[in-house]
């Protein structure tokens, strides 16, 4: 073997050896860089005459080119092991079954708005929604609570930002606002009739939404929920109010076995006013008294602040926390757990 056949077959077996394109590009330039044994080769001419140049520059061209053929190969090789390889790591089954959508589902406590929507639907009630921005006269004043009365402190209100004494200032700390709001476009719609001496259709609505305080604990939350519940009449009595709320009870909880207590207590726009308490017989909860509303015959300078005369109109209004019911309903300790967000705790609801 010649010297350059043996420069070629030493350049062929380097390039064999070079695992990576960077190993392949350091050989190359042990050949064909500048510094490269190539490049000294054709440098080593310049003594030779003119007939050895054209003899010896060809032999040494077809040498340089088979060195580049042998690293345009190996440059290939290397490039297709490459490939081979990526295709082998991000290899993708087809076969496998595909990401399924996630199931979405109500929240408990809109599951339990359903609930009492559809029961008091069924005892023939509207159900009315109002904004949970209301102004100071709608969440206090007209609900018989002045400016100086000390039943405004029992609620911790979240004031906003600007506002006039008529114009929205506050988060509702409570449904009854709806009670006039409601009673208002009622008394509205009929007002010809009443004025021309007639009656009007009574007024029986409920009112669900969210309601604010400064308040939080294991049964208080800062954001929860209230259902209002209304219904004024000619002659409706609080025996009324009984009916409806045991029998409310009974639907919801799906049992007899739970009895209400009524127990004396203070609204300033009720009187009397009870708050109610539920105990249920059987069960995991038996025997605990449970308060759930807040209810009462509605005030005379309520029915006057709804367009009606206190003489004539009589009804009685209760307010529930629906999350509460909810947690009683499926047994959870702490309100928290509802608002938290967690889809952990939530998907349990919707088997
Ligand atoms: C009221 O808010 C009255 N507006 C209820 C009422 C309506 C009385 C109509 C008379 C006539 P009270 O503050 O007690 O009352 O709240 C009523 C219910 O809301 C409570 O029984 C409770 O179930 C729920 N509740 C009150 N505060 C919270 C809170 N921070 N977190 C969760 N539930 C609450
Ligand atoms: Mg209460």
């Amino acid at each position: 073997m010649n010297e350059l056949d043996s420069l070629v077959a030493s350049a062929r077996e380097l390039f064999a050896q070079a695992g990576t394109p960077v190993d392949l590009e350091n050989a190359k330039a042990q050949f064909l860089g500048k510094a490269g044994k190539m490049t000294a080769l054709m440098k080593g001419m310049a003594q030779l005459t003119v007939e050895e140049k054209k003899t010896r520059g060809a032999a040494i061209n077809v040498a340089k080119q088979a060195i580049e053929a042998a690293l345009n190969d190996r440059r290939q090789a290397l490039l297709d092991a490459q490939l081979q390889q990526q295709l082998q790591a991000e290899r993708l089954d087809v076969t496998l079954p595909g990401r399924q959508r996630g199931q979405g589902g109500l929240h408990p406590v809109s599951l339990t708005l359903e609930r009492i929507e559809g029961i008091f639907a069924s005892m023939g009630f509207e159900v009315a929604e109002g904004p949970e921005i209301e102004s100071d006269w709608f969440n206090f004043t007209a609900l018989n609570t002045p400016e100086d009365h000390p039943a405004r402190s029992m609620h911790d209100t979240f004031y906003v930002e600007g506002g006039t004494p008529q114009a929205p200032n506050l988060l509702r700390t409570h449904t009854s606002p709806m009670q006039v709001r409601h009673a208002v476009q009622h008394v509205k719609r009929y007002r010809h009739q009443l004025d021309a001496g007639q009656g009007m259709p009574e007024i029986r609505v409920i009112a669900p939404g969210r309601t604010y305080r400064v308040d939080s604990d294991a049964t208080h939350s800062p954001m929860f929920h209230q259902c209002e519940g209304l219904w004024i009449g000619e002659n409706v009595s609080f025996k009324d109010l009984k009916v409806v709320f045991t029998d409310f009870c009974k639907t919801f909880f799906e049992s007899d076995d739970l009895v209400l207590r009524f127990r004396p207590s203070f609204f300033p726009f009720t009187e009397p006013s009870a708050e109610v308490d539920i105990q249920f017989q059987s069960g995991p909860l038996a025997g605990k008294w449970l308060e759930v509303a807040g209810s009462g015959q509605v005030h005379p300078n309520v029915v006057r602040n709804m367009g009606l005369d206190p003489e004539r109109f009589i009804g009685f209004a209760f307010g529930m926390g629906p999350d509460r019911l909810t947690m009683l309903r499926y047994g959870v300790n702490d309100l928290r757990l509802f608002f938290d967000g967690d889809i952990r705790f939530l998907s349990q609801f919707n088997k």
